[in-house]
């Protein structure tokens, strides 16, 4: 579940800056790249800033969503409504990505939404972050747009245990220098563990090509890259 109802411009600072999303194309990038994909397609594009910068290097970008999201300089891309558990046909392409999408869902939703997306990638690679371990995430972040300030703070966050690892339910709110709510986001993640994703990968027809190990810096909000098995990954994968 992922219910943001955060004014899109005080988002992008928080959630999106470009310094994250760089560091996380130069790893979709290079996977594609090494695979001589081209023709891509994302799903849950959310701003859409990811495409855009995989664009501007030259790749062919198809940006989809649940719902249009599409931030600035990413209005210039095509872009499809997508639902992942519905599926549906949108096109050929020879890979597709998703970056904080997958941790939305729960096994079987994964299991589905996985089969969907075989279906628009044919024989080509897909590759998704997923995050295996707790989030620590700071009570407050503070940051300014064009001189007024903002302050996102963590009002509620549990866990609770399922199987094969755990969910993780968070609400922020957003609120102005007088204290004024300016937005909500609710959501949940799940964090299974490391062979509860590799399951769901293999019971779908699918076999890993490759995984870039990085590791979440929730202050920064931002994945580092790691030279060894770390907290998180980005996943490639392509039907067996
Ligand atoms: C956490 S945001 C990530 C956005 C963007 N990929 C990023 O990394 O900044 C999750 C995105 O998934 C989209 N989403 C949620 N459920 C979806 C579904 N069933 N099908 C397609 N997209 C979905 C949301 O609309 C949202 O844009």
């Amino acid at each position: 579940m992922w219910d943001s109802r955060i004014p899109i411009g005080i988002y992008a600072r928080l959630y999106a800056s470009w310094k994250r999303v760089l560091r996380e194309v130069r790893i979709i990038e290079g996977i594609f790249r090494k695979h001589g994909v081209r023709r891509i397609v994302e799903f849950g594009c959310g701003l859409g800033r990811h495409g855009y910068l995989l664009s501007k290097r030259g790749f062919d970008v198809l940006l989809t969503d649940i719902e249009d999201r599409r931030f600035g300089v990413a209005k210039k891309l095509p872009f499809k409504r997508y639902n992942l558990l519905e599926g549906g046909s949108i096109g050929v392409f020879e890979g597709g990505y998703a970056v904080g999408v997958i941790t939305l869902f729960r096994y079987e939703d994964i299991v589905r939404i996985l089969r969907n997306i075989k279906s628009v990638i044919g024989s080509g690679i897909f590759v998704f972050d997923y995050n295996f371990t707790p989030y620590i995430d700071p009570e407050k972040v503070e940051v300014r747009i064009n001189g007024k300030k903002y302050i996102a703070i963590l009002e509620e966050n549990k866990y609770t245990q399922i199987n094969g690892g755990l969910i993780y339910e968070y609400r922020v709110r957003v609120v102005d220098e007088n204290g004024s709510t300016v937005g909500v986001e609710e959501a949940s993640y799940t964090i299974y563990n490391k062979e509860e994703i590799l399951r769901a990968i293999e019971e779908d027809g699918y076999m890993v090509k490759e995984i870039a190990w990085v590791s979440w810096d929730p202050l920064e909000y931002i994945y580092k890259p790691s030279d060894e098995e770390s907290d998180s990954a980005f996943i490639a994968i392509t039907p067996r």
